[in-house]
């Protein structure tokens, strides 16, 4: 049979994997929420048009990477290569540079697509966490995401974090600087690669990207960005340097860092992590400054700053450096009925034991009980709860600890009793609004415990009652 396998460059997503991004994403979500972003959601489909005026039309992800097509109707669409552009006609779209209060902060999760040669920490489909500023200039805003940025990080476990920072300053600073850069490389552009030829014309800025051994070193002493920002630029840039230093982000100033997206203006930053022998995968994130970019897709000029990390690099690193919680999955208990006439009320008793909150499952076709447990056991389960012939008459059921073996019969009435008696002290708090520990008394007066016995995840608060 042909075996049907992913698309180059594309992968799946799952078991341990699945439940670390789950984990990332959320950690992500609960410090944009901090932070005061609120989600967006646009699709993953745009017209074409929308990339090649905002990354632009010099940029390697416009000339070569993107998922362009023609649609059934004849029209020019792409599968989004990053998601700032997207953002900002959504914000556009709706008009919220003329009815909301500003910066519109929004945050994002989701994949976007470049037909990029894949090798490590490099996909055609990868997923990007991120945020975006619109509507503002203010350096206080470029350093708080770039604050934002490192706490996320560092609340995943990152330790050698390495951000690297640099400015591009304003339009003036730029052709400014494009000009002088120009007249440094014309000379030597024969000997240059052709990827640098090709920049040299297009965006002569990314030649200071190249990584071709051979013009490493004509790059290395070209002329500085920094003597040629406007007083105006400087001035900017070192607020926001200042305001990193008072928040204590420690980073590393990189005249060479001028980044792949030609929407980018002032400030542009990458965040690194080096293993113990100094290699890195890449970015794991990155962003900067835009100052023309909503007046491009908007017609209302306007300032925007923002970030996107990469989940697959994020998750590479934190497991290659044992960097990932413990993500070991738990059952609470595992209903074991022991033939098929048991399963139709074992599974109403399943239904039960997860609506009093606990994590339950049920063999659906039992084998012997001896199977059973050992799946249990696969399964990392804490409780077995036996329904045979005689349960089901006598409405019992018999609840065996996994750990120490010991069993014992129980009433269903009694069930729920049981069950918290057992686990409430193992029981995971995920997801009590008091974040309480179940090992100490908690008098957090959070409106679940007290109206809603059974709504309330934390039993802890239901023994209390
Ligand atoms: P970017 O540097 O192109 O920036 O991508 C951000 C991050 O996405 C990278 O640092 C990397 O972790 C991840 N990434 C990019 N390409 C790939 C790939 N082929 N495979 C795996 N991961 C990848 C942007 O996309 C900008 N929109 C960031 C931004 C937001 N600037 C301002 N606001």
């Amino acid at each position: 049979m042909d075996n049907i396998v992913t698309v180059k460059g594309t992968h799946d997503v799952i078991n341990d994997e699945a439940i670390a991004y789950q984990e990332i994403e959320l950690a992500f979500r609960e410090l944009a929420d901090l932070y005061g972003y609120l989600e967006f959601k646009t699709p993953v489909l745009e017209y074409s048009k929308l990339f090649t005026r905002s990354v632009g039309e010099s940029s390697d992800i416009v000339r070569k990477e993107m998922y362009e097509f023609l649609d059934k109707g004849g029209r020019s669409v792409s599968l989004r290569p990053e998601f700032t552009a997207s953002i900002v006609r959504a914000a556009a779209n709706a008009k919220l540079f003329n009815t909301q209060d500003l910066p519109i902060k929004a945050f994002y999760v989701g994949p976007a697509f470049r037909y990029e040669r894949p090798q490590a920490g490099r996909y055609r489909q990868f997923y990007q966490l991120g945020l975006e500023a619109l509507g503002e200039r203010s350096p206080i805003l470029d350093a708080e995401i770039i604050s934002f940025g490192y706490k996320f990080l560092q609340l995943l476990g990152f330790k050698n974090l390495k951000l690297k920072i640099n400015t591009l300053g304003d339009d003036e600073s730029k052709s400014n600087y494009k000009k002088a850069i120009k007249e440094y490389f014309k000379p030597h552009l024969e000997e240059m690669c052709s990827d640098c030829k090709e920049r040299y014309e297009l965006n002569p800025l990314r030649i200071l990207d190249c990584k071709v051994p051979s013009d490493i070193e004509l790059v290395k002493n070209a002329p500085s960005m920094k003597n040629y920002l406007t007083s105006e630029s400087k001035e900017y840039y070192s607020l926001i340097l200042d305001m990193l230093n008072e928040l204590q982000i420690p980073f590393e100033e990189d005249d060479s860092l001028v980044r792949g997206l030609d929407y980018y203006s002032d400030v542009v930053f990458e965040y690194h992590f080096y293993d113990e022998e100094g290699k890195s995968i890449g970015a794991l994130g990155a962003g900067g400054h835009y100052d023309k970019l909503i007046g491009e897709l908007s017609g209302i000029n306007h300032d925007g700053v923002g970030l996107a990390f990469g989940l697959e690099r994020l998750y590479s690193v934190l497991q290659s450096n044992n960097l990932l919680p413990d993500m070991t999955h738990v059952l609470d208990v595992m209903v074991m009925p022991i033939s098929d006439n048991e399963v139709p009320f074992s599974y109403i008793i399943t239904e039960y034991i997860r609506d009093l909150g606990y994590k339950c499952d049920i063999s659906y076709s039992p084998k012997s009980l001896k199977s059973q447990f050992k799946k249990a056991e696969r399964k990392n389960t804490r409780f077995a709860l036996i329904v045979g012939e005689d349960e089901l008459k006598t409405q019992t059921a018999i609840l065996k600890n996994m750990e120490t073996q010991v069993q014992e019969k129980v009433p269903l009435q009694d069930l729920a009793d049981a069950l918290d008696k057992h686990l409430i002290n193992h029981h995971s708090h995920e997801g009590c609004e008091c974040g309480c520990d179940s090992d100490d008394d908690c008098d957090c007066d959070c409106e679940h415990d007290h109206e809603h016995e059974h709504e309330c995840c934390c039993h802890h608060h239901k023994e209390e009652e």
